[in-house]
């Protein structure tokens, strides 16, 4: 039988705000009781837990969540359920294998043992290692989420920006394999060769000159009616100017860290330009536990095949975690930071 120890290391972010760098320098490492799962819920040792920008938008006070007892950081990750709380779901899931999402405004998953609901965690394939599953729910997911939203929203191609991120990548493979046209849009030359050897047919680097001049041609030729805008900032109101008449940009990510910007009203009113958001936690609650299920099991199984990779660049253990996070916020593009607890 698996002992619990009384107490786990965790790291906390005891003070919220300020710019990304400084949110980082903030964290600490502290000790905390082991949590005790209530029914429903399972207790997860976590074994691995990504960074992704949604925990660099919490620590930096921006999540709108109340967290008032909430100091430890990480939405997603994978572990093994170590304890139950009881309950039918919670019991089943005793010592199997899971990738988990953090619960809403409790501690997360930078942690060595982190409480999750029952219905939030996902039994891993035998053969998926904990490094790919705890990139599991968050990227994958949100992939698959926009592009069923672009679909349904009658669009036949769509601009992908920050398409050299991790969730950028999944589109590439999945707007391929759904045979949607998408133009993928990255900021670095050396980018455009890496999502054109993952197979993207139209790439384009908006550190070029003329860069706007190209997207609105590329735009008109692939016949791009909507836009999936990681970036926010000044970015929203300028692809809603090159996109045609009755267009939608999709505002998901504010990697800019800035307000949506440069929006000219005349888009909006007289050419029917739409500016609309996603949200993945949104998103799934509209799916149903039967559509959630076969979702889960593809992903899996695009994960086990390799088509859908995260690039980690580092592991981390909590003391040098600090540092690995200030190395990935420099060049997101290389790769995940990840969290091990067992790494010393
Ligand atoms: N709405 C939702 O429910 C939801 C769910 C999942 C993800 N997301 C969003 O999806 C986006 C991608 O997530 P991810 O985990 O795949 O990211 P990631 O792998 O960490 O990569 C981030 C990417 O953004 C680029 N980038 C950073 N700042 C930028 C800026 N100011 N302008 C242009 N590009 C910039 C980076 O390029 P460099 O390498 O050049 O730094 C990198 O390619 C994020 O915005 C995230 O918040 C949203």
């Amino acid at each position: 039988m698996y002992q619990l120890p009384s107490h786990m290391q965790a790291v906390l972010a005891s003070e919220h705000g300020g710019n990304v760098q400084d949110a980082i320098r903030h964290l600490t490492l502290g000790e905390l009781p082991v949590p005790v799962p209530q029914r429903g819920e399972v207790l997860v040792k976590i074994e691995a837990a990504p960074c992704n920008p949604s925990d660099l938008i919490f620590l930096q006070g921006l999540a709108g969540e109340t967290h008032s007892e909430a100091a430890v950081p990480g939405w997603e990750g994978a572990g093994k359920v170590v304890a139950s709380g009881g309950g039918g779901l919670a019991n089943w899931l005793r010592n199997r294998r899971v990738a988990c999402a953090a619960p809403r405004g409790k501690n997360g998953t930078w942690a060595e043992y982190m409480i999750a609901r029952a219905t939030d965690c996902i039994p891993l394939r035998t053969k998926l290692r904990y490094r790919q599953a705890a990139s599991l729910i968050i990227n994958p997911l949100s992939a698959i989420g926009l592009l069923s939203v672009a679909r349904a929203s009658g669009h036949h191609a769509a601009v992908s920006t920050a398409a050299a991120s991790q969730l950028g990548r999944m589109l590439v493979m999945l707007s391929q394999q759904q045979r949607f046209p998408m133009l993928h849009i990255v900021r670095r030359a050396t980018q455009v060769d890496q999502l054109h050897s993952l197979g993207a047919e139209h790439v384009l680097n908006s550190s070029a000159t003329g860069f706007y001049g190209q997207l609105a041609k590329a735009c008109r030729e692939l016949k791009v009616t909507c836009a999936l805008d990681a970036i926010a900032g000044t970015e929203t109101g300028k692809l809603l100017k090159v996109l045609p008449r009755d267009a939608d940009v999709i505002v998901y990510g504010a990697l800019s860290s800035e307000p949506c910007g440069q929006i000219d009203p005349v888009e909006l009113i007289y050419h029917g330009k739409r500016i609309d958001s996603f949200y993945l936690n949104r998103w799934i609650r509209k799916q149903g536990t039967l559509r959630m299920l076969r979702h889960v099991y593809r992903i899996q199984n695009m994960m086990l095949a390799g088509k859908i990779q995260t690039q980690i660049q580092r592991e981390a253990g909590f003391v040098d975690l600090r540092q690995a996070l200030e190395q990935y916020v420099s060049e997101m593009s290389l790769g995940k930071v990840l969290l091990v607890p067992s790494k010393t």
